[in-house]
């Protein structure tokens, strides 16, 4: 009985044994998917600009089960340093998740300055760009991995971000499709994530919204979906799953998790009107 219970604890563990390493895991999305797959039994390497509160969140793991590294994921150097940093402390690296990113606060486009444009760029394309660079130098020899990023709702859909943003999310889709197909002959996976709206600090401060719950019930109101606010575990959950086994066959895709928004134009709802 005892050992039956165990091996199903163990089963109920998706990423046990495995090693991942997470950009941006000192908050938000990346904070709750660090957690979520410490619990289900991966090593966790959190990599963030934000020193302070990525070491609360592996003193809240556990310092056995995950570590800390200082990266810019725009500097190659420190993200072959947080990659090399998995493989010296845990052996190896199965899951990389891209999940750092930015927005910026300019929505019109001529008032929009190219330095802010490219900075949005470079953290979230050339970041992600070279997170799949070196995770794949790592995982091409073991001939495994899964290559994850954080893309957005606004992959899909125009007008619901600024410019630099919404051309970072679509970038890093077509990225994800090409380096997939690159890959594929080294039986690694790679994948997109894309949420609706999360009120993560990020996107309280951009929106200019202190009441986390205010900004939930505005996404809702906004969401195709009724009765349920997406959170950051909602995201997290989409990523264990692709990290995992389960989904052992499945790369080159763009998974939303947006109740069905960006399936929808606002714009000519016959639901709404009940008749053409
Ligand atoms: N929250 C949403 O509504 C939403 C919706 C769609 C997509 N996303 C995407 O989800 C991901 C996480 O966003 P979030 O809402 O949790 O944001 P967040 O600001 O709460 O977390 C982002 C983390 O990235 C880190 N970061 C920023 N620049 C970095 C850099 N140059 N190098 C390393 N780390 C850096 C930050 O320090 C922070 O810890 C992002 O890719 C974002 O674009 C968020």
């Amino acid at each position: 009985m005892a050992a039956a219970s165990s091996s199903l604890a163990s089963a109920l563990k998706r990423l046990q044994g495995k090693v991942a390493l997470i950009t941006g895991g000192a908050c938000g999305i990346g904070e709750y998917s660090a957690k979520l797959f410490a619990k289900h039994g991966a090593k966790v390497v959190i990599a963030d600009i934000q020193d302070d509160l990525a070491h609360s969140v592996v003193t809240a793991i556990g310092h056995s089960d995950s570590t800390f590294i200082h990266c810019d994921v725009s500097n190659e150097d420190h993200i072959k340093n947080a990659v090399d940093t998995a493989i010296s402390k845990y052996g190896k690296l199965d899951i990389m998740f891209n999940n750092a990113a930015i927005g910026n606060p300019e929505p019109r486009i001529i008032d929009n300055d190219k330095a802010d444009f490219e900075r949005v760029m470079r953290v979230n394309v050339t970041g992600v760009f070279l997170g799949m660079k070196h995770a794949a130098r790592v995982m091409i020899p073991t001939r495994s991995g899964s290559i994850i990023t954080t893309a957005s709702a606004v992959s899909r859909v125009a007008g619901a971000s600024t410019h630099a943003y919404t051309c970072s999310k679509h970038g890093v889709v077509g990225l994800t499709k090409n380096v997939a197909i690159e890959l594929g002959e080294f039986g690694i996976r790679v994948n997109c994530i894309s949420p609706f709206g999360v009120a993560t600090p990020s996107v309280m401060k951009y929106m200019r919204i202190d009441n986390k719950q205010a900004l939930e019930e505005f996404f809702s109101s906004k969401g195709n979906l009724k009765g349920a606010i997406l959170n950051e575990e909602d995201v997290a959950n989409a990523a264990l799953f692709l990290a995992s086994d389960e989904a052992k066959y499945i790369s080159g895709e763009n998974l939303f998790i947006d109740g069905g928004f960006t399936n929808c134009n606002a714009s000519m709802q016959i639901f709404e009107h009940g008749e053409f």
